[in-house]
């Protein structure tokens, strides 16, 4: 069959034979599968009849998914989890025995950096941090002979770190060991790991990949033995499995993926262009710009930019809530990667327990926004900005945007 585009293979790949067959893949909302006989039922779990046994480690619906995010990613196989922090848990499970270590970015998704810095020890492996991951030389003196796999977020959630991921590729081909990339920003639709010479490409599929914040999960993607060994001696015991359900949200995410990230990032382009000439806004950190220190990596690894950002206001604590209350299209909410878009004010929220001592140090000031653009009509986007801006200046110009205008108290 030739080569088919992105798209063709999201709507398409890793068909199973459903019968009666249907538009959409059916969801097996069913932890077992009745057996013919006892001897099929003998030949499926030996693994001599194609078959499913139990819905902790295989299910009709997952495995439609699995495969086609096997396809995606351009691996042999996938796991699907229960959310994207299972993926990472299952997979250094899987790879590491007491004694060893991971070497990692320390620019990690917070539940990463508490899993590596505070999990792992519980099971006798530890984290050795790169905290200069730009560098190949870090990554390179941090390896020791008990290190296991290296593991990379690029792009970084919150910090939008950018990876030379071929550059890291060679290094751990170089020392025999798996490089493992957190695609779940970019998603595959924009970045693929696997063909930029990685072994194993995690994500929270909580994010772009369902698109409309309605289903956790996870997966990890990479090859057969890696994926078996996680499906027969890890979710088996461990039992992070994902939901028919949500396999059939992911399903239909990854439908419409390719065309929903090339709005996300057309959008968070011309927001990012917009924020950057803002006089009530300090500096932007989104690697689209060409200001930005990571821009020159984008082009030879990445198809866009992918939608999220963040940005300083040029203002105290208080204007960044007012602005935030004011904004009226823009969702505030403890999320990112959805059709919708949402703000996060990291100094009153995810940040607040840090205290402010350790906020400066993490570069987190009391105005900065963490920012993921939505797919809505960039032009009601800037609007719903810049009055926001104007009621952080001046509450004057408030005036029905706050809630307590919305929502008088009651007298
Ligand atoms: C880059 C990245 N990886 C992993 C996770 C964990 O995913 P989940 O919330 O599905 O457990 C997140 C969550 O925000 C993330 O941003």
């Amino acid at each position: 069959m030739p080569k088919q585009g992105f798209t063709t293979k999201a709507i398409h790949a890793g068909k199973i034979d459903f019968h009666p067959d249907s538009m959409s893949v059916p969801i097996y909302q069913s932890v077992a599968y009745p057996y013919l006989d006892a001897r099929e039922a003998a030949d499926i779990f030996s693994g001599e009849k194609p078959g499913y046994t139990y819905g902790r480690w295989d299910n009709p619906t997952v495995d439609a998914f699995e495969r086609r995010m096997a396809a995606l990613e351009n691996t042999e196989s996938a796991i699907a989890a229960s959310s994207g922090m299972s993926a990472i848990f299952l997979l250094a499970h899987h790879l590491l025995q007491p004694g060893d270590n991971v070497v990692s970015s320390n620019r990690v998704y917070g539940g990463t950096f508490g899993l590596f810095g505070t999990g792992l020890p519980k099971m006798g492996a530890e984290v050795k941090w790169v905290t200069n991951p730009e560098s190949i030389e870090a990554w390179e003196a941090a390896i020791t002979p008990r290190t296991k796999f290296l593991f990379v977020e690029t792009p970084s959630n919150p910090s939008l770190f950018i990876a030379d991921i071929p550059a890291l590729a060679a290094l751990a081909k170089a020392k025999g060991l798996p490089l493992v990339v957190d695609n779940t920003i970019a998603t595959p639709a924009l970045q693929q790991p696997i063909l930029l010479g990685a072994n194993l490409v995690v994500h929270s599929t909580t994010k772009y990949i369902c698109g409309n914040a309605t289903s956790l999960g996870g997966i990890i993607c990479g090859p057969r033995d890696i994926i078996e060994g996680i499906r027969q001696n890890g979710i088996r015991y461990l039992g992070p499995a994902m939901a028919p359900l949500n396999a059939w949200l992911n399903l239909n995410g990854l439908e419409t993926l390719e065309l929903r990230m090339e709005r996300h990032c057309h959008n968070a382009m011309e927001i990012a262009k917009f924020l950057e000439k803002h006089p009530k806004v300090n500096y932007v950190n989104y690697p689209g710009l060409e200001s930005n220190p990571y821009n020159k990596l984008i082009k030879p690894q990445m198809k866009g930019v992918s939608s999220l950002m963040s940005f300083e206001l040029n203002g105290t604590y208080e204007d960044a809530t007012r602005f935030i209350d004011a904004l009226q299209i823009i969702t505030h909410a403890t999320h990112l990667g959805t059709n919708k878009s949402i703000v996060t004010h990291p100094a009153s929220t995810t940040h607040s327990a840090m205290g402010e001592v350790e906020m400066k140090k993490a570069g987190i000031s009391p105005s900065l926004i963490r920012f993921s653009i939505g797919i809505e009509d960039e032009n009601d986007l800037i609007t719903d900005l810049a009055e926001a801006f104007d009621c952080a200046e001046n509450p004057a110009k408030c005036k029905g945007r706050l809630t307590q205008d919305k929502y008088p108290l009651a007298t």
